[in-house]
């Protein structure tokens, strides 16, 4: 219904796309076959459809983003697509399609079929294989499909057909293979982190000019600030819904960017980052509305950024995926305890406040996520199975060593709603401060630094 936006995707390099499908095929084992669908299409009210957005695991092994596709890929790494038809009359009105006969060389695979003929290819390719892998819990009506599918098959038993025996989630192979980035993907990523920094510099500098020129200055409009960069610097879309809270929005996590007037005195949180040929970028910055933080919106950044540091710190190769979390949490609580906000004579030590939960009033999210073809990438966060004590699982698994080629967020932040024993100077001030971090062989990169964070450097650029 709506492929134009993306199909300008087709992939200049499928080069990238057939060593991932290598390595799924791999991994199947011997005689079976994966069946991975890209996304439905979804309406969002009568006649408008949302924009098209492909099945990640999908688009990672084949970089084609036209809806009404489906890749079949077997032991031997044949791979088949399954998509829409050439129809000059719907192309006209829904825009280009790639069509099966191009398909194979615009894509490198091996061959396409059109979608329509999906239920009979797939029955033909499930005969006599040993196993079926597809992505569980993942796509509605998905798993009767298979049964369907299945169900062809057996009936051919007396013709000396045999059915697969087994079915497995095609999601266990590709969240590992996900979880580690390829170079393709660390050259995209880096991309939409650098278009989403440029949003972030863009919408200081313009809630400090409007100020200035003392302008009714509204949330919405430094949204659109993001929106405008997002779409110049090349990105498809938003990554997530963008967040801009002013004031005491800030404190509520989940805000989107309403139309409160953004005024002098306030902080501003803004947590957006682009989608870029599938790919997310993840930034919070926190910023006076106005270009000058106040001492008390210094004094809480200043514990925030320097969690921020710690966390950053403590991520690298062998570390653990909890350590970035620990050792920000580590300097969140001493600063909670140094700025009153927690009293020492009740709280205790830093240990007793970690030990005791102190802070979740004031901090109640983890520190870092996955990142990539999702804003909340695919891949486990406990150790794996395997690598863990003799495939015993442990009563609580620790998390997993990190790996050169994982992307992260590093997202330590505080959220002071008033309380009677917070001084007053606090209250309402909400600050999060959050980068991509690419693990690497002796540390980590941060994709997103393009848009500062240290106070100074803030001021300046709201100066300028
Ligand atoms: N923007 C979503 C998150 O930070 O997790
Ligand atoms: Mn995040
Ligand atoms: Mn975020």
């Amino acid at each position: 219904m709506n492929p134009l936006l993306q199909t300008h995707l087709t992939p200049s390099d499928t080069g990238v796309y057939a060593e991932r499908r290598a390595r799924l095929a791999q991994a199947l084992g011997p005689n079976a076959l994966a069946i991975i669908p890209t996304a439905p299409e979804r309406m969002r009210n009568r006649d408008a459809d949302f924009p098209f957005r492909f099945d990640s695991y999908f688009f990672y092994l084949c970089g084609f983003a036209e809806p009404n596709a489906v890749l079949l890929i077997d032991s031997s790494g044949h791979t088949t697509l399954l998509c829409q038809a050439k129809d000059l009359e719907r192309e006209m009105w829904d825009g280009y399609r790639l069509g099966p006969l191009e398909a194979p060389s615009a894509l490198g695979i091996q061959s396409a079929a059109p979608i329509a003929e999906k239920h009979a290819v797939i029955a033909k390719q499930l005969e006599n294989k040993h196993a079926v892998w597809w992505p569980f819990a993942t796509h509605e009506g998905l798993g009767q499909d298979v049964e369907r599918w299945l169900d062809a098959v057996r009936a051919k038993a007396r013709a000396g057909v045999r059915c697969p025996s087994m079915q497995s989630d095609v999601c266990a192979i590709l969240d590992e293979m996900r979880l580690v980035k390829d170079t393709h993907e660390i050259q995209t990523m880096g991309r939409a982190g650098s278009i989403s920094a440029h949003a972030h510099v863009r919408a200081m500098r313009y809630s400090a000019a409007a100020l200035r020129r003392g302008e009714d200055l509204r949330e919405y409009h430094l949204e659109a600030e993001l929106l405008h960069a997002f779409r110049s610097g090349g990105a498809q879309f938003p990554a997530y819904t963008s967040i801009v809270a002013a004031g005491a929005n800030a404190c509520v996590l989940h805000y989107r960017a309403g139309n409160q007037a953004v005024v002098s005195g306030d902080l501003v949180l803004i947590d957006a980052g682009c989608e870029l040929d599938g790919y997310a970028a993840d930034i919070t910055r926190t910023f006076p509305a106005n270009g000058v933080f106040s001492a008390p919106q210094r004094d809480v950044y200043a514990v925030v950024l320097a969690s921020q540091e710690a966390a950053v710190a403590a991520t690298r190769p062998g570390a653990r995926f909890n350590d970035p979390h620990d050792a920000a949490l580590r300097v969140l609580c001493e600063g909670l305890l140094d700025l009153g906000i927690l009293n020492r004579q009740d709280a205790g030590t830093v240990d007793d406040v970690i030990a005791n939960r102190l802070y979740s009033p004031f901090y109640m999210h983890r520190t870092s996520h996955w990142l990539g073809l999702d804003v909340h990438d695919c891949g486990a966060y406990s150790e794996p199975l395997s690598e863990a004590s003799a495939g015993v699982a442990p009563a609580t698994p620790l998390t997993r060593p990190l790996v050169p080629g994982m992307v992260l967020t590093i997202e330590p932040g505080l959220y002071i709603r008033p309380a009677e024993q917070v001084p007053e100077a606090f209250h309402h001030i909400g600050i999060r401060i959050e980068d991509d971090a690419l693990v690497t062989a002796d540390g980590c990169t941060l994709l997103t630094r393009e848009v500062p964070v240290a106070i100074d450097e803030i001021e300046a650029l709201m100066r300028a």
